[in-house]
């Protein structure tokens, strides 16, 4: 019989995770299917239980089920409950335990474009408090030399964010227009919100203007594939990413935690610009 694992969110019939999951499954040679599931709001604890009746042996979380999942499940990994986020479930021994490493997918993705092996003194903006920059901050802060300047709309949610890093002494929270105004300070500018996000896709939280020599910048919005913010970063010079690495990596490691198989995600990533181009 074929292992099931899947994907809850809402809206959900868009997500890319289906194919590319299934894709890896079969150059794998895996016996493994994985499905998308549209869940409602009020529906979240029952579809939980259900998929452990019917035996799903992992199962990813998106939006707006991150937070919201946790109360369902049997246990959640120290990092996860820190970040009050879940992106990733394994059944182990009958309980299913919650886990989120999209930080450290974005992070390796980001690593591996700067050609870096680790970050040292960079001065980074993060602009965005939301769940996604929560877990992005969370294993930013783990460099305790980086200098981190979070810029949101509304200045006590990244309050609120900053106090998860809270043993991180140089992070600092700044409005959307001082990051726009200082922009040329930043080594590193990662996008974390949805606004570019297609269908939207002239919208930008940040004017790029003037940023420093050698800046790089992140958008985890891949759909489109080049934002507004990205676009014009690379026509001010910048080397620029979007969140098709960190899809890829988020997907690649949820199949490696669920079976213990390493796979390409560089054959992911492949699918993924085909499919959106
Ligand atoms: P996710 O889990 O995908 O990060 P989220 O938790 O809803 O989503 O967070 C969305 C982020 O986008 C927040 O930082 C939000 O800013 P606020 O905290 O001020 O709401 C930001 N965002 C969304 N729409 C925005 C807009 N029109 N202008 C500025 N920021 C916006």
């Amino acid at each position: 019989m074929s292992e099931l694992f899947g994907i809850i969110g809402n809206p959900i019939a868009h997500s890319l995770s289906p194919l590319i999951q299934n894709e890896a499954y079969q150059l794998n040679g895996m016996n493994a299917y994985f499905q998308a599931f549209h869940v409602e709001n009020e529906d979240l604890e029952t579809a939980i239980a259900g998929m452990k009746a019917i035996g799903i042996k992992g199962f990813m979380v998106t939006v707006p089920f991150k937070a919201k999942v946790i109360p369902f499940l049997d246990e959640v990994d120290p990092i996860a409950e820190k970040k009050k986020a879940v992106n990733v479930v394994k059944f182990i021994d009958g309980k299913y335990v919650g886990y989120n490493f999209d930080g450290e997918a974005w992070l390796q993705a980001l690593l591996e474009d700067m050609g870096l092996k680790s970050l040292s003194k960079e001065t980074i903006l993060i602009l965005g408090a939301g769940g996604a920059a929560q877990s992005i901050y969370y294993a930013l802060s783990q460099f305790e030399n980086v200098h981190i300047d979070i810029a949101n709309r509304t200045m006590e949610k990244a309050e609120e964010l900053k106090k998860l890093g809270q043993t991180h002494r140089y992070t600092n929270i700044i409005s959307l227009e001082d990051a726009e105004r200082r922009q040329d300070q930043y080594d590193i500018i990662v996008q974390t919100t949805s606004i570019g996000m297609w269908p939207e896709t002239n919208r930008s939280p940040m004017n790029i203007t003037h940023l420093k020599k050698g800046a790089f910048v992140s958008d985890i919005i891949y759909n489109p594939a080049e934002t507004k913010i990205l676009k014009q970063a690379r026509e001010n010079g910048a080397q620029t990413q979007n969140g098709m690495k960190m899809l890829a990596l988020q997907n690649a490691l949820s199949i490696e935690m669920w079976t213990g198989q390493k796979v390409s995600y560089e054959r992911m990533m492949e699918s993924l610009e085909k499919t959106l181009s």
